[in-house]
């Protein structure tokens, strides 16, 4: 954009894609490490509005200076803790009972949502929801990719992504934020095993599905395709 966009260029847009989006839920456990309190303080105040469920609050930062917002969070509900004068917040008393009527919604840094994982594996894992800003990256094998609609054969070497080897060979994958966290550039697999590096897909999706900027080949070879979208992925 910065090289070919000016004043007056007209530029093709789609409606965003919501990989965090908050599920109806009688009870909601919101846990906020630093900025992460972005996406969270939105649903928040959504339901907060609507006065319907039990919302609860844990917000993580280091400091009262370093809390943004923190004015709008001093309800019953919600908990402010700044680590430089407590120490971290244990979590394992809020998560220690595992609720179906609960959802827990956490974003922040990875250790907080390493955390996250590591203290709720004994919840139903449809009641956890995380957001993460990047996923792992990993060097692995080169790999031969199968355009399923034409045949066409690429070599994906290991310095390459999946989507840029694609793109190379003319073969036109949208994509947005390239770090396998939005979930634009999932491909369907036809043949072979994906291995996955993303942060998007189900464990559902991930037998039929690769998310191509991260994520790579099992196997020496797999056979991709266009993913046929469902209008959840369309509002
Ligand atoms: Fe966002 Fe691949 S472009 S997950």
């Amino acid at each position: 954009m910065h090289n070919d966009v000016a004043v007056g260029t007209t530029l093709r847009t789609s409606l965003p894609a919501n990989r965090f989006p908050l599920h109806p839920s009688p009870k909601y456990l919101f846990i906020a490490g630093g900025i992460g309190i972005t996406p969270i303080r939105s649903m928040v105040r959504q339901l907060r509005a609507e006065a319907k469920t039990d919302t609860r609050l844990l917000y993580l930062t280091q400091s009262a200076e370093e809390t943004p917002f923190r004015e709008e969070f001093t309800g019953p509900h919600d908990t402010v803790h700044h680590s430089d004068d407590h120490g971290l917040l244990d979590l394992w008393p809020y998560l220690a009972e595992p609720d179906d009527d609960t959802r827990v919604y956490c974003c922040g840094p990875a250790p907080l949502m390493q955390a996250v994982h590591t203290l709720t594996a004994h919840w139903r894992a449809s009641r956890i929801h995380v957001e993460q800003f990047t996923a792992e990256r990993k060097i692995s094998a080169p790999f031969t990719a199968v355009w399923a609609p034409d045949g066409l054969r690429v070599e994906v070497p290991a310095h390459l992504s999946l989507l840029e080897a694609l793109r190379r060979n003319g073969v036109p994958v949208e994509s947005s934020c390239e770090a396998g966290v939005c979930g634009t550039c999932r491909l369907a697999v036809l043949e072979g095993e994906a291995e996955h590096h993303d942060s998007v897909l189900t464990d559902e999706e991930r037998p039929s599905t690769i998310v191509a900027c991260v994520s790579r080949a099992a196997s020496s070879e797999i056979v991709v395709g266009p993913l046929v979208r469902s209008r959840k992925d369309h509002p």
